[in-house]
């Protein structure tokens, strides 16, 4: 992906995923805390579609910015998202 390209020097979270019954714990948050153990020079990030408000907003919480976008390549894929936004969090 295009955008991964411009995640170099950073630790990269590939995927970040809690089972539905226990959302809302806590979980997502340490995992994310425990990833950067593996921080690059120019921080953490990560890519996360534009309508996933809720991962968004507990990305942003842990003090990740958009950093730059790009169109999602639907091919008969159903998603209601336009963007993968590029999240990083400097060091
Ligand atoms: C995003 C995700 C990993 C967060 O894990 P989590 O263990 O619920 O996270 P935490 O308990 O530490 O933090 C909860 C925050 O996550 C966000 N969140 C996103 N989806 C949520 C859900 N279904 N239930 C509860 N919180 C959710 C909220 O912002 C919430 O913040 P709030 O407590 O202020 O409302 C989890 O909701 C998930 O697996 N979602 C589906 C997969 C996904 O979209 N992954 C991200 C792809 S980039």
């Amino acid at each position: 992906m295009l955008l991964e390209r411009e995640a170099y020097g950073t630790g990269y979270v590939f995927v970040l995923s809690t089972v539905a019954e226990a959302r809302g714990e806590g979980i997502g948050s340490s995992l994310l805390t425990f990833a950067e153990r593996c921080r690059g020079t120019r921080g953490m990030s990560l890519i996360v579609a534009d309508n996933n408000t809720g991962a968004r907003k507990l990305y942003e919480r842990h003090g990740y910015k958009v950093s730059a976008r790009r169109p999602i390549v639907k091919n008969g894929w159903e998603s209601d998202g336009e963007n993968w936004l590029l999240m990083i969090k400097a060091p």
